[in-house]
């Protein structure tokens, strides 16, 4: 499986690679391009929710370089509306855990701020798009995690609203601060296989079920 879906990426990079013509300076920023954007490309396709840690910290380092990967997300505005809460305590852990105890040493717990969603002529607040912001940050934390070595899961709050305020009870959390994920993280303690998602029926051109020509 794994095997499968990095072969896609390998073709969709080998198709960028094809089509890039020109100079050697050109030719040589090209290379660099797909180089980089392979690495990029297999990060992304290799990527699998990991539930099992190994009794091994995560060192602050790669906790910062997380945390300035998922604030690259864009966001609606560019308001930027949330905050990251980080947490290694393990009492902590525990009681966010909830339903579903883990072993991991960290978490990061994503929320939007809908103190931050007020339009920037200051007529109303921004619809609820802090949800997709917040969303767009925790995939690119999950990401980060991944290409660090470290293994991560999505664990999902918002908008079940019991669990949003258990977990704002747990934090203290203002009543603007909104947990909408949280994260887990630590060193992998399992390897199981990426999944291959991708199905044609889920794309279509030009209208609703148009075929590509
Ligand atoms: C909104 C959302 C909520 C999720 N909640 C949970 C959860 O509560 N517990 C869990 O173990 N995984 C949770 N996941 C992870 C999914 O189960 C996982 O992403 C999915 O099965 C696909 O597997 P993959 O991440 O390995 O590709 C959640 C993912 C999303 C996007």
């Amino acid at each position: 499986m794994k095997k499968s879906i990095l072969a896609i990426a390998v073709a969709l990079l080998t198709l960028g690679a094809c089509s890039t013509q020109g100079g050697d300076k050109q030719q040589e920023a090209a290379t660099d391009g797909i180089d980089n954007g392979k690495a990029a490309i297999e990060n992304i396709m290799t990527r699998t929710s990991i539930r099992k840690y190994k009794d091994q910290p995560v060192e602050q380092e790669k906790i910062d370089i997380m945390l300035k990967a998922a604030m690259a997300a864009p966001t609606a505005v560019n308001l930027q509306p949330w905050h990251f809460i980080v947490i290694t305590d393990k009492k902590k852990i525990d009681l966010l855990s909830g339903q579903q105890p883990t072993n991991a040493p960290l978490l990061i717990v994503v929320c939007g701020d809908t103190d931050k969603t007020m339009m920037p002529d200051g007529k109303g607040k921004l619809p609820d798009f802090w949800v997709q912001d917040v969303s767009a940050a925790t995939e690119n934390l999950l990401l980060a995690a991944h290409a660090l070595g470290l293994g991560a899961v999505w664990t999902g709050c918002y908008p079940a609203m019991e669990r949003v305020a258990e977990i704002a009870n747990v934090l203290n959390c203002p009543k603007n601060i909104v947990p909408v994920v949280i994260v887990r993280v630590g060193y992998p303690d399992e390897s199981p296989e990426p999944k291959d998602k991708f199905k044609q029926e889920n794309i279509s051109y030009n209208r609703f079920g148009g075929k590509m020509e």
